[in-house]
């Protein structure tokens, strides 16, 4: 359901769009230095693609079960990307038949995102240990059955979802990347943290963007961030599926990752943690009765959410996924 925004954020939205080019130019690379996936994987055309396929291959023998579908589950999140760019076009102050600051963000912003799913997919083709045609359909199904991020069109909550959506997939991308080191697998792990650093630097991006809000419209921006975090912020794989299945696999990939340290309820709960002293939330003055109120509950959050995730047992059994090879 689409909610009544206050004419307001628009014009916040005007006001910070004039310096969202400085903010493009800080936290977007160009084309041209840009990492692309050939620098980092083998091509047919090498005269050493037969070796250096066989280093990938036998590399990837030592990926364990969990560790292989996590990294398909990423790569599926990855792929998605027409999910989050359709979404995001729709923000109210982003308006997509302009050629303004906003949406030059947004297309230089997905435009980079867009690599990392063709980067990890090439990966899991090269490695030849995933049922390419079961990971292919899930990351379609994916893309038709869509997400709602619960922010809907307001841009206060779509930047809180988007900053805090580009540190957890920093953390897990930092993490896969530090265990395929541990495994010996210098490949893997150099993509990886490279896919790591873009999402570190898209999250300061949005933090700004957040930032700037919290300036010129503390209270509303207040409680958009309660919001969110009241609602919970849902992961966009939240609707994974397998070929031919209708229940969602979500909780079978989030414990596969919660068991080798890869995205765990304490991350979530450090995401915050780091948004509330990016954003400066403690000393925030400047607030309504409401934005106050607001203000307290994000405040006490992290330590109820600390009490519950110490208090969650993750099953220890391994789930047959269908992207995986015997
Ligand atoms: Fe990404
Ligand atoms: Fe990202």
């Amino acid at each position: 359901m689409t909610e009544k925004l206050s004419a307001s954020r628009s014009e916040v939205m005007l006001h910070i769009g004039k310096t969202v080019e400085d903010i493009n130019n800080e936290y977007l690379k160009p084309v041209e230095t840009n990492w692309q996936a050939s620098e980092l994987l083998p091509l047919t055309s090498d005269k050493t693609f037969i070796a250096d396929l066989k280093t990938i291959q036998d590399q990837a023998q030592n990926l364990s079960y969990d560790f292989l579908a996590v990294l398909v589950a990423d790569t599926i999140t990855e792929e998605a990307l027409p999910t989050y760019e359709t979404w995001l076009a729709g923000i109210q102050g982003i308006d997509q038949y302009e050629n303004n600051g906003w949406m030059k963000w947004l297309r230089g912003w997905s435009a980079e995102e867009n690599r990392h799913g063709d980067a990890l997919n090439r990966y899991l083709y090269l490695s030849g240990r995933i049922d390419m045609r079961n990971f292919e359909a899930s990351t379609q199904y994916l893309i038709a059955d869509g997400f709602d991020n619960g922010a809907a069109s307001d841009p206060y909550k779509n930047f809180v979802y988007t900053s805090f959506q580009e540190m957890a997939t920093n953390v897990s991308h930092r993490r896969v990347a530090t265990i395929a080191k541990q495994e010996g697998n210098n490949i893997l792990s150099k993509l990886c943290g490279l896919i790591a650093a873009d999402e570190a630097r898209h999250a300061k991006a949005y933090k700004t963007f957040v930032t700037k809000i919290f300036e010129i419209d503390a209270n509303e921006m207040m409680l958009a961030f309660e919001t969110m975090m009241r609602n919970k912020i849902l992961m966009p794989s939240q609707c994974l599926r397998q070929l031919g299945e209708e229940t969602g696999i979500f909780s079978n990939f989030s414990d596969a990752a919660q068991r080798i340290g890869v995205y765990t309820s304490y991350d979530y709960i450090d995401i915050m943690k780091t948004l509330i002293d990016d954003w400066k939330i403690d000393s925030m003055s400047n607030l309504k009765e409401s934005g106050e109120k607001a203000r307290d509950y994000i405040m006490a959050l992290p330590d109820r959410m600390t009490r519950i995730a110490d208090r969650i047992k993750i099953p220890e059994t391994e789930y047959k996924f269908n992207w995986i090879l015997a």
